[in-house]
């Protein structure tokens, strides 16, 4: 169900015209759907009934406090890779007992930020970083709960710069060194094993390569059991696809998906966490922006946004595809055209779409980016000075900015210059 529909011509966020959003907080602006973020978190929830689990939202997918407070409330747990994150997780009240804690490169100040705080478990994804943990547990006089993040040499078939369970990439312990590292972990005072996790990669739209990860995980899980672990969770990360071409086949859904994990792991007992954060959050939002002008270039016209790659920089870094709309419903059977999509900053690179067909739009029309919502303003960064876009929340018929766009004088003052200079 799509909460973001044409009423009366216009584009609508629920029940919120989003040119009345406009009017209000001005453009490029982000704006999300809470019917949508929450039933996408329902969705995982349910696929996974009937086994005892535990849907650990992304945060890095959207991580705004707000989004951060429904996703708490509704009972999710948390996945952070940072001591921001864990720190913005906990002030949006979700308990240490949801919060996760997955990345490569954690220091030990924020694993002790965790521990001090509380943490249901550390994904840990090198022996050094094991080490280091230990460490800091002992310090301490706790016990870190820990999984560890295994490499499973699985091509997630998505694009290479968010594919992350091939050998070749920076994740996890290789599968085939599991049973040896392990073993070393049981070594520790420090840490107490609690399961394995595994994350093969973001944008999956294929259940093929999560199932062969997962097979791989159930069959290291009977090891880890024989070698005299006790082994009884299971992280199976994030990854599953959004449409965001609506004229593409759909990806899997999570119904799918959880059929697909009770299929696989159902089995073993454990109890399973999901790590989804694109699902959640990316098609319950849009960015909307300003037509500034069309230009008419040599064989071809430009569409020059008030947004940039600064805003949504996902198309200059993927070269991902995100539908572009108008506000205004177009009259059915207008015709076409093709526009090259751009933004102002100066580079080439400020390119949202090439020669993407649009109902003919004119300077001052307005048109929303669909999908946006997860990796969207996360991403953002003020580039060309250009100041971070505003968020706006939806819920039926309210309406609340949920950060607000910082002023030319915030950002200027963000700066010093040295009294000697
Ligand atoms: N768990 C771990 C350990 C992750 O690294 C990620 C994403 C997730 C869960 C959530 O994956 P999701 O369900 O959102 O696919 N900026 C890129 C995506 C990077 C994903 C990084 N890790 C993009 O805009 O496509």
């Amino acid at each position: 169900m799509d909460h973001f529909l044409y009423r009366d011509g216009i584009l609508h966020a629920e029940d919120v015209p989003l040119t009345e959003i406009a009017a209000q907080v001005g453009t490029p602006f982000y704006c999300y759907s809470v019917a949508t973020l929450t039933r996408h978190f329902r969705l995982f929830d349910e696929a996974l009934a009937g086994t005892d689990h535990l849907v650990c939202y992304a945060m890095k997918a959207n991580s705004n406090m707000a989004v951060l407070k429904l996703m708490g409330d509704l009972g999710a747990g948390i996945d952070v890779v940072s001591g921001g994150e864990y720190r913005k997780a906990q002030a949006a009240g979700v308990p240490g007992e949801r919060i996760v804690f997955s990345g490569v490169g954690k220091t030990q100040e924020e694993m002790r930020l965790a521990l001090e705080g509380g943490i249901r478990q550390f994904n840990v994804e090198s022996e050094p970083e094991m080490a280091a943990l230990n460490e800091v547990a002992l310090s301490l006089g706790v016990q870190a709960p820990i999984a560890i993040r295994v490499n499973p040499d699985v091509d997630a078939k998505t694009h290479e710069k968010i594919a992350t369970g091939k050998s070749e990439n920076k994740f996890g312990i290789p599968i085939a060194r599991a049973r040896e590292v392990y073993a070393l972990a049981a070594t520790l005072p420090g840490l107490k094993v609690v399961g394995v996790d595994v994350h093969i990669g973001s944008q999956l739209t294929s259940l093929e390569p999560f199932e062969l990860a997962y097979s791989k995980v159930a069959e290291l899980t009977q090891a880890l059991r024989s070698d005299g672990h006790d082994i009884v969770r299971l992280d199976l990360g994030g990854g599953l696809g959004i449409p965001y071409e609506r004229s593409n086949a759909a990806p899997p859904l999570p119904v799918e998906y959880g059929e697909m994990v009770k299929r696989v792991l159902g089995d073993l007992g454990c109890e399973i966490e999901i790590e989804p954060g694109r699902l959640i959050a990316g098609n319950a939002g849009v960015l909307v922006s300003q037509v500034i002008y069309v230009k008419n270039g040599e064989g071809r016209d430009f569409l020059i946004l008030d947004a940039a790659m600064n805003d949504l920089v996902r198309p200059a870094m993927y070269a991902a595809h995100h539908d572009i709309v108008p506000l205004v419903e177009p009259a059915p059977g207008t015709e076409q055209a093709p526009y090259d999509i751009v933004g102002p900053v100066c580079e080439t690179g400020d390119t949202f779409a090439k020669s993407r067909m649009m109902p003919p739009v004119a300077a001052g029309d307005l048109v929303a980016f669909r999908s946006a919502g997860a990796y969207g303003a996360v991403m953002a960064s003020e580039y060309n000075t250009r100041p971070l876009v505003p968020e706006v929340l939806v819920s039926g018929d309210h309406v609340a900015v949920i950060r607000a766009r910082p002023s030319f004088d915030d950002i200027i003052n963000r700066d010093t210059i040295p009294e000697w200079l």
